[in-house]
């Protein structure tokens, strides 16, 4: 039987801390007039002390999960799309998968620029429609004003930090992520780089003092890339899922310049409004942009069932890409209640327990063997484990592991769609659009 890979769960998570470019503009030498008019940024989000790729993903990722009313124990797959992760290793994606408690769940982080979410969402639709696994995590999360020179007006005016994060679930009911596809070329990776801290340039006082640790652009050779790139691969999803360009009601594209997004728009014959637009808020959040503004159009309610949408970036590598989505997901979803709420608390916490607890037994058994055997095991391997085999021994046990049964059970346990649309009347109001200014009162925006 054929399976298909549907999206049933979103959400997303931007710092409290907003930069306008008036603040920018007494930082460097530029001005509102300028970042407005070349880029349409008008303010973004920016990371303070505590937020991290991890805080921010971790966040959006639970309220992804709440929406599709799934236990993180039953993930397979989570997916980090990032190009500033928490640390060069361990992955981002296992950090989530641990604080989450996704205790069954592979993960792995996944660097392809401004492109990396429809990396990610591409990879983990085919893992489900395969076969190999039910249900995966994407997150697209980013904290690009850490890697920024604050002193680079060409480049540091344009980015922003935050998160956005998808859940797929694999099912037999037709539609969901039906197209993707995925480009590269490399000949232009140096237009958009960060060329220390890796194996060329490994991070020194040197490195440092000339700032290679941080974003470098050629704005006006990735410009002209892009413009071409969004053409060619919103035109080639959908020749690949046999759906004409006017039968797409949305684009969500990456939010990276407005003129970009407008040129890609008249180049393909589609009305502006046909592309969703919010980078005047968020300014570029690279691999973050697409889930952000996903999760915005679907809580405003501008998706509807049997809607073809795009979701098309591109970005450092240079890479693009494009995924054709036709939404079967009853929308908009049903209010998680209270109850579930606490539960989903509850095993956060558990989680967090669970974490410590796995820590503290690893440090309490590596200091027993050291104790007993001087600095290792005596098995020669220095993993001491005690075997020979030269590899550490299992992290947890299976007790550890395994969430208490009555937190596991998940409340949608598979994808299953109703025949008939929901009934207009069942549905909650779309939410209000919110002022700037709530915003800023949010202090991890909601789902
Ligand atoms: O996610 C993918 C990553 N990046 C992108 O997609 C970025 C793609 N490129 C762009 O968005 C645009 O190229 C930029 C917004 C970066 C720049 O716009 P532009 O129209 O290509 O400007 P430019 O680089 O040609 O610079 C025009 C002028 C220059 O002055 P001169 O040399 O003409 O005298 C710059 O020095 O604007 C100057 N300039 C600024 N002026 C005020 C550059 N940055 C600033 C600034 N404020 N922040």
């Amino acid at each position: 039987m054929a399976r298909y890979a549907h999206i049933i769960g979103w959400g997303k998570c931007v710092p409290r801390r907003v930069m306008t470019n008036d603040d920018w503009s007494k930082l460097v030498d530029t001005s509102d007039e300028w970042i407005r008019s070349r880029s349409g940024v008008r303010e973004r989000h920016v990371a303070s002390e505590g937020e991290s790729t991890l805080t921010l993903g971790l966040e959006a990722a639970r309220n992804a999960l709440e929406v599709a009313r799934l236990s993180p124990a039953y993930l397979d797959l989570i997916i980090v799309a990032t190009v500033s992760p928490e640390y060069p290793f361990p992955a981002t994606a296992s950090l989530v998968q641990d604080q989450l408690g996704a205790t069954h769940a592979g993960a792995f982080d996944l660097s392809a620029g401004c492109s990396g979410f429809i990396y990610a969402v591409a990879i983990a639709s085919e893992t489900l429609r395969s076969g190999a696994y039910q249900y995966a995590l994407v997150i697209g999360s980013e904290t690009l004003t850490r890697m920024m020179d604050w002193t680079d007006r060409a480049t540091c005016v344009l980015f922003g930090d935050g998160a956005g994060a998808v859940v797929l679930a694999a099912s037999d009911v037709p539609g969901g992520v039906v197209s993707h596809t995925l480009g590269s070329d490399g000949s232009g990776g140096d237009y958009l780089i960060v060329p220390g801290g890796g194996s060329r340039n490994p991070a020194t006082h040197e490195t440092v003092d000339q700032r290679l640790h941080c974003i470098k652009m050629n704005g006006r050779e990735v410009f002209k890339f892009a413009t071409r790139a969004m053409d060619r691969a919103t035109r080639l999803v959908c020749q690949k899922a046999n759906v004409d360009l006017e039968d797409v009601e949305l684009v969500v594209p990456h939010q990276a310049n407005d003129r970009i997004i407008q040129s890609a728009a008249k180049a393909l014959g589609l009305p502006n409004g046909t592309f969703y637009v919010n980078l005047d808020r968020y300014g570029n959040t690279s691999a973050a942009s697409i889930p952000i503004a996903l999760c915005e159009v679907l809580d405003m309610g501008r998706v509807h069932r049997h809607d073809h949408i795009v979701l098309v970036g591109f970005g450092a590598g240079l890479t693009w890409g494009a995924v054709l989505v036709q939404w079967e997901t009853p929308f908009p979803g049903v209010r998680i209640k209270w109850w579930q709420r606490l539960t989903n608390a509850l095993y956060y916490r558990w989680a967090r327990v669970r974490s410590v607890f796995a820590r503290t037994r690893r440090r309490l058994e590596s200091w027993r063997t050291s104790e007993g055997n001087g600095q290792d095991s005596g098995d020669g391997d220095g993993d001491g484990d005690g075997d020979g085999d030269g590899h550490a021994p299992p992290r947890s046990s299976p007790a550890a592991d395994t969430p208490p049964a009555s937190l596991t059970q998940p409340s949608q346990p598979a994808l299953s769609l109703p025949d008939q649309e929901v009934a207009p009347a069942e549905l909650p109001p779309p939410p209000p659009e919110p002022t700037p200014a709530e915003e800023r009162d949010d202090a991890t925006t909601e789902k």
